[in-house]
């Protein structure tokens, strides 16, 4: 019999390390985790069996169907939003066709279990694209299917790859008349910027605010790329593992949609300097507005209504603002660098 497995992939990024130390330890089921680098050492103890590989690759995917049952995939490989403006084409290859492929492995993997599979997908709030700072600043808390006009290649990619997972969830081959009736389970989340105290995320957009705690950490100089006025929602890592958590374990009757905002503060990137600033006094942060990456982040919801959420499986963030720096990022990342790691 194939052994019971879920699926990580990206398993290397930010996501994959909380959600990894998370799944890694419940012990009834194994990680199978996938990533194009070599895993990082600190999860390999969680990791049943590690492919190091693409996910553009689809005899390396093949190859899992024929030896794991596979009853969940997180599919979190993606290249995030500044990174993929320096080379669209390659960032919709892994974004899009990428995508593309894990949700065939999880038509198959159906089709072979009898059973639907559950896609969790991680969408952005690079997803949505507001004209200009005017309509951003009076738009309030942005429901999920108003603004949908994204700036970027990662927003357009995330924002088609929803409705992919859509069509694979409702009307994959449609006109078959063998039309099964097993099929993907699609659920996403579109998530703010996260911030963890273990990693630094690369390549994105919102990372202006954790790398400013990250340097003022280590005592490095931070020049902050967007203005002091900018506004974008954010979430810790702990919570952002909390949703996709819970709604990968909400019934599926629960679910009204298929793609669900959450976020949990929205601070200027002003707080967050202050906030930054009063834990290390001796850091050295200045803005230094980058106009394109401003522009992108000016386009980026300052806040989102994650109210369906709340209805449908309970969500609420365990970090408000004020336990976010005081409860988790501030001790967790005193005690990082000073531990040396
Ligand atoms: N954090 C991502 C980025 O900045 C947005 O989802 O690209």
């Amino acid at each position: 019999m194939r052994k019971e497995a879920v699926l990580i992939t990206g398993a290397n990024g930010e996501i994959g390390h909380g959600l990894i130390n998370y799944l890694g330890g419940q012990g009834n089921f194994g990680v199978i985790a996938l990533d194009v680098q070599p895993l990082d050492d600190s999860l390999k103890p969680f990791v049943e069996k590690f492919i190091q590989g693409d996910i553009l690759d689809g005899m390396l995917l093949g190859r899992l169907v024929a030896e794991y049952e596979i009853r969940t995939i997180y599919h979190l490989a993606s290249i995030l939003s500044t990174k993929a403006e320096y080379n669209p084409e390659t960032a919709h290859r892994v974004n899009v066709e990428g995508t593309l492929n894990l949700l065939r492995l999880a038509v198959e993997q159906s089709q072979w279990q009898g059973r639907a599979v559950k896609f969790l997908y991680p969408s952005s709030i690079a997803a949505y694209g507001l004209p200009d700072l005017a309509t951003k600043n009076s738009a309030g808390k942005i429901k999920e299917h108003n603004w949908l006009e994204p700036i970027t290649m990662y927003g357009c990619n995330k924002l088609y790859c929803e409705h992919l997972g859509r069509y694979y969830a409702r009307h994959y081959r449609q006109l078959a008349a063998d039309k099964s009736s097993t099929t993907v389970d699609f659920r996403c989340i579109r998530f703010p910027g996260l911030i963890s105290a273990i990693t630094v995320p690369t390549g994105g957009t919102s990372d202006y605010g954790p790398e400013m705690l990250h340097h003022a950490a280590q005592g490095l100089p931070y020049d902050c790329f967007v203005r002091p006025d900018t506004r974008l929602p954010f979430m810790v890592m702990p919570d952002a593992i909390k949703s996709l958590l819970l709604l990968e374990a909400a019934p599926s009757e629960n679910l009204k949609h298929l793609t669900y905002n959450v976020t949990s503060f929205s601070p200027t990137a002003m707080e967050f300097h202050d906030i930054v600033q009063k834990a290390f006094p001796g850091a050295a942060i200045h803005f230094k507005p980058h106009a394109a990456r401003q522009g992108i982040v000016d386009s980026w919801p300052a806040d989102v209504d994650d109210s369906a959420a709340r209805e449908d499986w309970g969500w609420q963030p365990d970090y408000d603002q004020v336990r976010s720096f005081d409860e988790y990022l501030l001790p967790a990342i005193r005690e990082r660098y000073s531990s040396g790691n």
